[in-house]
């Protein structure tokens, strides 16, 4: 990135770094009940090289733009917005944040539900405090980096992808707990094959849809008399008489115990338990939360047929991406499903 960099700002970086996009195995629309997920990190990343600068600019080798930005003043509406968030709440804990220079390159596809956004600002605030020799732990950096996203981009996601991108490790999957903001990294063993194939069609009405879901389970919870869905169980939820609330409720409650499953499947290398985990994630998803699509549950049903073990939608969902457990040694499997869906793509 070293030439790229001195072709963009007319001068050498000062110092690197990278952050990895993320697939969720198990475990989607929990972290903001402060449930529990199984996110794994991906082999894509982000890489980010930066210098100090007069004032602060940013290019993007995929925009081919090189733009203006300030992290003290209002957001830019675009993706610019994603590196300055994350500073701006650098800077509100009292951190060094000075004016820099950032060159952006990411093997992450942007807007597949993959965390492109989590990638590119764990890679960011990791830059800057190597630049200024400042500190802080993965779970400090991926608040901050959900911070910004919350405050300054206007999202309002949950901390699943900030954390796997930043205290996810290569070939473990991460239990997180979204109560308490830690996680456990749990090896996974090498039967274990996951593929990610992209719908092909583009996410629709995700931030509305989004805060309606997030809303749905917040009420859900108020209604119980708890704090969170987080501290619900499923034989106290016949409580809630609103059809819909209930059926919101229930997705998370169900959804928090098939992550703990999960685990326990994974550390007992049973993929047969495992798959069967991720198809009650998927029916609960489409049916109970209301976030799949006909262009997601095509795939998913073409990817079991085709010789996947299980297969679920990943991520918010409206679009993206679903991912596959698929036995090793099943060539046949992705033309399989090609051929079925035309338009979907393998990441
Ligand atoms: C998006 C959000 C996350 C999480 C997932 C659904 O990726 O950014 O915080 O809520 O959706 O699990």
């Amino acid at each position: 990135m070293r030439e790229a960099f001195d072709r963009a700002f007319g001068h050498s970086p000062a110092v690197a770094a990278s952050a990895p996009g993320r697939v969720n195995l198990i475990g989607d629309h929990t972290d903001y009940a402060e449930g529990f997920c199984l996110p794994m990190p991906l082999p894509l990343e982000t890489h980010v090289a930066l210098a100090p600068a007069a004032s602060f600019r940013a290019r993007s080798e995929a925009m081919a733009a090189t733009l203006a930005f300030d992290p003290y003043g209002p957001p830019r509406g675009d993706w610019t917005d994603y590196i300055a968030g994350p500073l701006a709440e650098l800077a509100k804990t009292g951190f060094e944040v000075p004016p820099v220079e950032i060159l952006v390159r990411s093997s992450v596809p942007a807007g597949a539900g993959l965390s492109s956004s989590a990638a590119l600002e764990v890679a960011t605030l990791r830059a800057v405090l190597a630049l200024t020799g400042q500190r802080l732990s993965d779970g400090e950096i991926a608040r901050l980096a959900q911070a910004g996203e919350n405050n300054y981009c206007g999202v309002q996601c949950g901390i699943l992808d900030q954390m796997a991108s930043a205290a996810g490790r290569r070939g473990h999957a991460l239990l997180l707990d979204c109560r308490t903001n830690t996680g456990r990294r749990v090896p996974v063993p090498s039967a274990f094959h996951f593929n990610i194939v992209h719908c092909g069609a583009p996410r629709r009405l995700v931030d509305g849809a989004y805060n309606a879901r997030r809303k749905a389970t917040a009420d859900a919870a108020r209604h119980l008399g708890l704090p969170m869905l987080r501290d619900a169980d499923a034989s106290g939820l016949a409580a809630l008489t609103d059809g819909e609330m209930l059926k919101r409720a229930r997705h998370v409650v169900t959804e928090n115990a098939r992550v703990l499953a999960a685990v326990a499947a994974l550390e007992a290398a049973d993929l047969h338990s495992f798959g069967a985990l991720m198809n009650e994630s998927h029916a609960s998803l489409a049916g109970d939360f209301d976030v799949s699509t006909p262009a997601l549950d095509r795939l998913v049903e073409s990817a079991r047929r085709a010789g996947a073990i299980g297969a679920r939608l990943t991520g918010a969902g409206f679009g993206g991406c679903i991912v596959a457990l698929v036995p090793a040694g099943l060539p046949e499997w992705w033309p399989g499903v090609a051929a079925a869906n035309p338009h979907a793509w393998l990441v």
